[in-house]
């Protein structure tokens, strides 16, 4: 299957990638977006392919109130559906009440803690009944995704997932943005290439790592939420 899918979209451009999503998929297909400008561009493209395929963001409740500028651009301009997944509210109560809001900055353990009650777990119920799952994930985004592949099964999550942009630079992204007038997250204009939730991101220097803005504090190796495990 993933062979399969690996040989017909070998070579093509995004947006054939995602009109070969949504000719083989349709309705079957799901697409999470970060409001990031990767995400930005499939969006832009599932609406030219006039894809079926479903929308969704992980709302953490710890998003930067740019994010939801973005978000609100993007209903604007696009006028396609996006629904929002929340974390468990009593898993939320539980942890604050606990550790505090701000648990994360104390541990790995405690950062993957609360990644999985506010992205994981809903995220799990987001793809949840889907076969294919597209992502705006880049290559050169990080040595870790450098070790992925443009299609991959996803043995955790049972399902199969495409990055129709996987061999795009962010130079690329970035001409596409501007030829189209994507509405993106302001925040890439002040040094943050990548990003997450407030407390876990900041601004990067220049000739910094793309993800050095991620969960700063911790080790390199460290830097990914779950999210995305890395499997071929
Ligand atoms: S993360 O693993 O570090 O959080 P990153 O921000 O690079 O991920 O985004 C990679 C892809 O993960 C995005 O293109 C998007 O498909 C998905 N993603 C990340 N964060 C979210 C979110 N909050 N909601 C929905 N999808 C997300
Ligand atoms: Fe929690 Fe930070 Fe992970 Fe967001 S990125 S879910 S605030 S640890």
């Amino acid at each position: 299957m993933i062979a399969q899918i690996k040989h017909d979209i070998e070579g093509l451009e995004a947006i054939d990638i995602i009109r070969y999503v949504a000719q083989k998929y349709g309705s079957d297909a799901v697409f999470s977006t970060s409001f990031g400008i990767e995400d930005q561009v499939i969006t832009h493209l599932l609406a030219e392919a006039k894809s079926k395929a479903s929308i969704f963001t992980l709302e953490t409740g710890r998003l930067f109130p740019e994010t939801y500028y973005v978000w609100n651009r993007t209903l604007e301009r696009y006028k396609l559906p996006i629904k929002a997944y929340y974390p468990n509210t009593q898993a939320v109560e539980e942890l604050l009440s606990t550790k505090g809001p701000s648990s994360f900055y104390e541990s790995v353990e405690n950062r993957k803690e609360c990644c999985f009650i506010r992205k994981i777990e809903p995220l799990q119920r987001a793809i949840k009944g889907f076969k294919i799952w597209i992502t705006g994930i880049r290559a050169d985004q990080s040595a870790n995704r450098e070790d992925m592949s443009a299609v991959e099964w996803d043995e955790a999550n049972q399902i199969i997932k495409i990055h129709p942009l996987f061999h795009w630079t962010l130079a690329d992204v970035e001409q596409f943005l501007k030829v189209n007038g994507v509405p993106y997250n302001p925040l890439h204009d002040k040094g943050f290439p990548s990003i997450g939730c407030q407390p876990c991101t900041r601004a990067i220097q220049p000739g910094e790592d793309f993800r050095a803005g991620r969960w700063w504090w911790e080790d390199k190796s460290k830097k990914e939420c779950g999210l995305h495990v890395t499997t071929k």
